[in-house]
């Protein structure tokens, strides 16, 4: 068995990295959803080989056992029965949304999404030229924890006859919700209702944590599955976004031709080494998953923790999944945006610029980094924080 250290630093300034090149070096950045951890060994080895060859001609791609691996996790995760021709190979997630968005008939279809959301979903329809309405999550407060709910009620009242598609994000970005089977039920009891097209973003459902589990929507009945698309890649899960591979999961045969159709409009394709390290990763990383998922939880306990102890003004959402942390500051008293306040004054650098969908004075932070990273950036965030408190 490897015993993978995940409080290594990685020097990753100087890398071409986003996360780390965008910024000063004094900055710590924990704004963009990449980790801070080595990925898997057998990725790593897998990539190796493959180079080690030294011609990058055109591959057969996708290989077969890429198909036979995926086809018996998501039996195996989900009791999915899914077959080979129902996946179509992405460079990467985001191209999922976009070519769906495209598969809308005119600039008149209106696509909705719950709020707040990972930006993208937003440019898709802004990119796509159709109008997105946001219908907000609820927040409900239990003294500084916060939790997320969908507001059934603002859903049904914004839909128009001309909404066609519903973008889901589950496990949610940014609020880290894990969708509860009857809540899935309810919105695709909704959708279809309204002949509402589904599209989900399931990139984050192997970070999630314990007792909460994942529920692909498209798993809940036939019907579901023919109306919704699913998307899902390596990059989350194993630590790969760099590597660039995702895919589309469509069973019903006339929505994954039309899928098709404007995918193969776009002219791109996959890259031998996406495949051959999202295959490795697959087939050979749940070692390292298992281990991560632990490490994981671990920081989000102590990032909740020490906000609570230190931070006492601030909401804080406890994650079910995924390793970003959604923080309120609305009631902080802070002279600015706190994404603004904190890169100036902490030199720390959180996702921010959520105003225009109506959460200003929020942050998301990444918590998928070696927990001295994690407490470094937390004292820096309290410093800034208290400063303005005693200030007041
Ligand atoms: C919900 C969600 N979808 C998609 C992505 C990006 O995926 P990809 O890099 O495969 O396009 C992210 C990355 O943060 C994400 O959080």
């Amino acid at each position: 068995m490897t015993t993978y250290n995940f409080d290594e630093m990685i020097e990753r300034r100087g890398s071409g990295s986003y996360k780390w090149d965008s910024y000063d070096p004094d900055v710590i950045p924990m704004f963009v959803a990449d980790m801070d951890f080595r990925s898997p060994e057998p990725v790593i080895q897998a990539l190796h080989e493959r180079v080690e060859l030294g011609v990058f001609g055109y591959d057969m791609l996708p290989p077969q056992e890429l198909f036979d691996v995926l086809i018996e996790r998501y039996q195996r995760l989900y009791g999915w029965q899914v077959e080979k021709e129902d996946f179509i190979f992405l460079p990467n997630l985001v191209n999922g949304l976009y070519v769906t968005a495209q598969m809308l008939s005119s600039t008149t279809d209106r696509m909705m999404v719950n709020s707040p959301v990972y930006w993208p979903f937003l440019s898709s329809a802004a990119k796509s030229d159709h109008p997105m309405d946001m219908v907000p999550l609820r927040q409900v407060n239990e003294g500084a924890i916060m939790r997320y709910e969908i507001d059934f009620d603002a859903l049904e009242a914004a839909i128009t006859p001309q909404t066609k598609l519903f973008l889901l994000c589950n496990p949610h970005n940014p609020v880290g919700r894990v969708f509860e089977k009857w809540e899935l039920e309810k919105l695709a009891e909704i959708c279809l209702r309204n002949d509402i097209l589904i599209c989900s973003d399931e990139i984050h459902c192997d970070l999630v944590y314990p007792p909460h589990q994942h529920t692909p929507i498209a798993t809940l009945s036939p019907e579901v599955e023919a109306q919704t698309i699913t998307l899902f890649a390596p990059s989350k899960t194993f630590n790969v976004p760099g590597l660039g591979l995702g895919f589309a999961l469509i069973p019903d045969e006339n929505l994954r031709e039309r899928f098709k159709q404007v995918y193969e409009g776009m002219g791109v394709h996959v890259g031998i080494l996406s495949i051959t390290g999202g295959l490795a990763a697959y087939r050979d990383g749940q070692e390292w998953l298992d281990q991560v998922q632990v490490y994981l939880k671990d920081n989000r306990d102590f990032a909740v923790d020490y906000i609570r102890e230190h931070m006492p003004d601030v909401h804080v959402t406890i994650p079910e999944g995924t390793y970003l942390l959604w923080l309120d500051f609305r009631d902080a008293g802070l002279p600015e945006e706190p994404y603004k306040f904190f890169l100036e004054h902490a030199q720390v650098a959180l996702s921010g610029n959520w105003e225009p969908q109506g959460f200003e004075g929020c942050v998301r932070l990444n918590f998928g980094c070696p927990r001295s990273q994690l407490e470094k950036a937390l004292q820096r965030l309290c410093e800034a924080y208290s400063n303005v408190r005693e200030s007041v």
